[in-house]
């Protein structure tokens, strides 16, 4: 497996790999593999004859007092994490190959960007597609994997893409659980032994919202009001969002109708643990 921190260093990997008629498939991450880092890697090797994963904790997509500082970086153990799944490059630069001088150039997503996470985050998606850009022009792929925990990220990043005439394809992979149904998530190292067993009425209340959209309830108000009640069973829970929002636009919906997505976003001790599941009642 190659490790590449700068951005010609890469760029002769894959030009190798594509002089070989290979496909190039890139898994964006910020580091800290778990197991949804994992599957997404997997999902790129079935699909790609080349896998490029970057590790990048990119500053910009992060606000005052968010955590930067404290975001986990275990290098070694996450190239050793790669090289056990069969990646055959790691782009791995510093901030100063990123962002070598004041940023000036930005790329934002109107409207998909501004409810969920949007709200309690300003400038995190601006961050995020900015440095996705960056990331695609870099390594050139086919497909970049995305996974559906962070389901706003993926259809921000579907639309850049689309809107922008980017050429390669998103894959957007299935959210991996503990087997509790807690999301698993870089963050979830953040809570007590307390917080992570209470962190599970998260996924409860998706839980509860599948079940009542399947019993026929297509009142998302009512929906909403009973996920609430579930997270609110976990002491010194702070709701962020519940949020039942049509899967494409991402606006708020009153019925239950075609394809949702019910997401949450909580905090809990100085965690931020957001989760989501999509329901389709089209085929119901
Ligand atoms: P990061 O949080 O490291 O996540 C990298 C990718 O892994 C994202 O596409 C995310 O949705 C996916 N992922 C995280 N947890 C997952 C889980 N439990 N199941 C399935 N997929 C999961 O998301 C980012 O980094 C950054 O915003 C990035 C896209 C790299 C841009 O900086």
């Amino acid at each position: 497996m190659d490790v590449a921190k700068t951005i010609a260093d890469i760029r002769k990997c894959v030009a190798t790999a594509r002089a070989a008629g290979k496909t190039v498939g890139l898994v964006p991450t910020m580091g800290a593999l778990h197991v949804g880092h994992v599957s997404l890697i997997e999902a790129a090797r079935s699909r790609c004859d080349y896998v490029v994963v970057s590790i990048f904790v990119n500053p910009t997509q992060f606000g005052p007092g968010e955590d930067f500082e404290k975001y986990p970086r275990p290098e070694e153990e996450d190239f050793a994490t790669c090289a056990r799944h069969g990646v055959d490059a790691v782009f791995a630069p510093g901030a100063s190959e990123m962002y070598p001088r004041e940023n000036l150039s930005w790329v934002s997503v109107e409207k998909l960007t501004a409810p969920l996470c949007g709200r309690s985050r300003p400038g995190h998606f601006r961050g995020v597609t900015t440095v996705c850009t960056k990331l695609f022009n870099i390594v050139g792929c086919d497909v970049a994997f995305f996974g559906q925990k962070d389901a706003q990220q993926a259809v921000v990043i579907q639309r850049m893409v689309a809107d922008l005439k980017v050429p390669l394809e998103i894959v957007v992979c299935p959210t991996v659980r503990e087997p509790d149904g807690l999301a698993v998530s870089s963050r979830n190292k953040y809570l007590s032994p307390q917080q992570r067993k209470d962190a599970v009425q998260v996924y409860r209340s998706l839980v509860r919202c599948r079940e009542l959209i399947a019993a026929g309830n297509v009142d998302a108000s009512d929906i909403r009001t009973q996920m609430c009640e579930i997270l609110r069973q976990v002491p010194g829970i702070e709701i962020e969002y519940v949020s039942i929002v049509d899967a494409e636009t991402l606006d708020e919906v009153d019925q239950v109708q075609g394809r949702i997505l019910a997401a949450v976003a909580v905090r809990l001790g100085s965690a931020r643990l957001i989760d989501n599941i999509l329901v389709d009642t089209s085929g119901q």
